[in-house]
């Protein structure tokens, strides 16, 4: 089957479609500091929304970390929504808006709207992510808010394009 054009309401999101990969830090005041390594990939089928699949992984053993996956839909004048499931027993529903960080590269800014956890999952509250993205280059920090614990920075990570 060909591949579909991109649908128009993904053009400011163009520079996403393919995949990233690089190294990520990790941090929180309830644990100790980690590295990962991490790839991140964008799809489409021809629809106005962008399949995202991310995996991460131990740099040294190779031992699969975290992984989450979901869809990036644009929602109109600037806005973006961000479905994310995780495996361990948490889903995101993000929204924020898509502009221009001070280097002149997008920005995604994002907040959680809805958080779903299961029994078994770990209660955060709050999750904020930014992620910075040119036809090269994704970035992104993420925040959260997890038990008596305010909004703490998590996660940094600087990949680039191998796809
Ligand atoms: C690149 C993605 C991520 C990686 C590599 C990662 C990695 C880690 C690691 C290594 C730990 C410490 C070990 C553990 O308790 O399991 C941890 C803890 C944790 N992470 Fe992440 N994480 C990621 C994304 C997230 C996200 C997006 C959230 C929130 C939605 C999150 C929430 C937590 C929580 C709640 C803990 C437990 C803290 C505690 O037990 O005190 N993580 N993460």
């Amino acid at each position: 089957m060909s591949k579909p054009p991109l649908h128009p309401a993904l053009s400011p999101l163009a520079e996403l479609v393919g995949t990233f990969e690089g190294p990520g830090t990790g941090h929180y005041p309830t644990i100790d500091p980690f590295e990962y390594r991490e790839r991140v990939t964008f799809g489409h089928v021809g629809k106005p929304v962008l399949a995202y699949e991310q995996a991460t992984w131990d740099p040294v053993s190779e031992a699969p970390m975290h992984a989450e996956r979901g869809y990036l839909r644009p929602a109109g004048d600037g806005l973006v929504e961000f479905m994310i499931a995780h495996v361990f027993g948490i889903t995101e529903l993000l929204e924020g808006d898509h502009d221009r960080a001070d280097d002149g590269r997008d920005r995604l800014r994002l907040t959680t709207t809805s958080l779903g956890i299961a029994g078994t999952a770990k209660p955060v509250r709050h999750v904020r992510r930014e992620l910075r993205f040119d036809a090269e280059r994704l970035d992104y920090d993420v925040w959260m808010a997890y038990r008596e614990v305010p909004e703490t920075h998590h996660l940094a990570a600087d990949l680039r394009r191998v796809a």
